[in-house]
């Protein structure tokens, strides 16, 4: 089945958000950074704006920024409403309430916005899906991607996420991924079998504790070094 604008619903986070989620330092963000899955995210253009280098790949990047405005103001209210109705699922400490949230990532999705058109010409947005990406061996010093991977663990299989992490490290030395719940704020159900698999394949594998907490339980990060069998 193809990937139809229908069945996403566009939710992007901040740069701020990104830095606290995978633990940013100022070195991380000086090399060459790949966002896996960045979506409506305002990571890229606030890092772009500053000076960094990072690329981003998902498949909403085949639609225009109309198509992907239209998109996010159809699924705006129903995310809100479904936030509200499971507020106990989230800690209301660094973002307020469900109006601030609200402000926050419409904030985010309209600088992501006003930035498409012209990080679609720089190629800082790049069509594109898991487990297959159009990239170079160690192209990028770095690859994040967040509230994709384990979010979905319903919907994608372990496979899915096996062949996804090892395209990742192909691509990047350093792989990080947040958060390890699934949808329900729940513990993913593919984590211990997958974590044992991929140390057994040679990863270098840890899961570190982040100051970004928003989904309850959602501070832990995945980062990923690539297999040594492979170097
Ligand atoms: C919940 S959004 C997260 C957006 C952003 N990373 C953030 O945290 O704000 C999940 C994103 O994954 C993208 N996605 C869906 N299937 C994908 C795939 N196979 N490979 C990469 N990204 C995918 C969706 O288009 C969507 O933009």
């Amino acid at each position: 089945m193809g990937f139809s604008l229908d069945n996403v619903v566009p939710w992007g986070r901040s740069y701020d958000e990104y830095v606290g989620m995978f633990s940013l330092t100022t070195d991380d963000l000086a090399g060459r950074i790949l966002g896996c899955g960045d979506g409506p995210a305002s990571f890229n253009c606030t890092l772009s704006r500053r000076g960094g280098s990072v690329l981003s790949i998902d498949p909403l990047y085949s639609f225009s920024t109309g198509e992907i405005r239209h998109r996010i103001e159809v699924t705006f209210h129903e995310v809100m409403k479904q936030v509200r109705e499971n507020q106990d699922e989230f800690l209301w400490t660094s973002i307020g309430s469900p109006e601030v949230l609200a402000t926050t990532r419409m904030s985010a999705m309209n600088d992501f916005l006003a930035d498409y058109d012209k990080g679609c010409d720089e190629k800082r947005y790049v069509h594109g899906e898991l487990p297959s990406l159009p990239f170079d061996d160690n192209q990028f010093d770095l690859a994040l991607s967040s509230h994709f991977l384990f979010l979905y663990s319903e919907q994608l299989n372990l496979e899915f996420h096996l062949a996804s992490i090892r395209e990742l490290c192909r691509v990047a030395a350093d792989v990080r991924l947040f958060p390890l719940l699934e949808l329900g704020a729940k513990r993913s159900r593919h984590l211990d079998i997958l974590t044992s698999r991929l140390r057994k394949e040679g990863y270098g594998l840890e899961i570190n504790s982040v100051d970004y907490e928003f989904q309850r339980g959602g501070n832990k990060m995945m980062k990923i070094t690539s297999s040594p069998l492979k170097r």
